[in-house]
């Protein structure tokens, strides 16, 4: 950091903005290969906590990749920066006391640590949507594995760029075995059960 920039202390704190939205400010982390169904799920997820009059924001992979991102590509250079400048701005997010989800690949561990270290491990809590690959390209909702597995993209996840599965995630989502609302109770029982509601 250069040595001319104070950080300035602020009168309102993250406990201040908490208190009035009567919420923690934390991360839903919804990690997995493309298509799946991390955004649907992650969708779904901020439509209810919606409902229920929560303080909500969606990060998604596809969305930011065009603008905040656009610069980025899909070596494992550009998708760490990704992962890391997404990291930040969650940071900013919880800090304004604001669940925050966000959807991208994420494929490396490394990577996934650097974020949870960055925006706090209290806060994070990190989702496996647990997809098999052959599924993801049966489904291919964006017409993508075929054409990676025709050769026409290169450095697709699970193809020629590897996706490193987490060990141990907080919420473990295996979309072959529960339907979205199981999914999705999944999600907001495990705010509740942890204290992140209702505060
Ligand atoms: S990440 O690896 O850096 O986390 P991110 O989630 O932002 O990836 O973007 C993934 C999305 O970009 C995919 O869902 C897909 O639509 C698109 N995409 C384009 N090229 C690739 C690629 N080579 N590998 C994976 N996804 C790709």
């Amino acid at each position: 950091m250069d040595k001319n920039i104070v950080i300035h202390p602020h009168k309102v704190s993250r406990l201040d903005r908490e208190k009035i939205k009567k919420q923690m400010g934390c991360v839903l982390w919804f990690t997995g290969l493309s298509g799946s169904g991390k955004s649907t799920i992650a969708n779904e997820v901020e439509y209810k906590l919606n409902q229920l009059s929560f303080h909500t924001y969606l990060l998604d992979g596809d969305n930011i990749r065009h603008d905040l991102n656009k610069d980025l590509g899909f070596s494992e250079e550009d998708r760490s920066e990704n992962i890391r400048r997404i990291a930040e701005v969650s940071k900013l997010f919880v800090d304004a006391g604001i669940i925050v989800l966000t959807a991208f690949i994420s494929p490396f561990i490394k990577d996934r640590e650097q974020a949870k270290d960055i925006v706090g491990k209290e806060r994070f809590i990190e989702i496996f949507v647990d997809t098999p690959f052959e599924e993801c390209a049966k489904r291919d909702p964006k017409g993508l594995y075929k054409k990676a597995l025709n050769g026409e993209i290169k450095n697709f996840t699970g193809l020629d760029s590897p996706y490193e599965a987490p060990v141990s995630p907080d919420i473990h989502i295996k979309t072959l075995d529960e339907n979205i609302n199981e999914s999705v109770e999944k999600v907001i029982n495990y705010l509740k059960e942890k204290g992140f509601l209702n505060v």
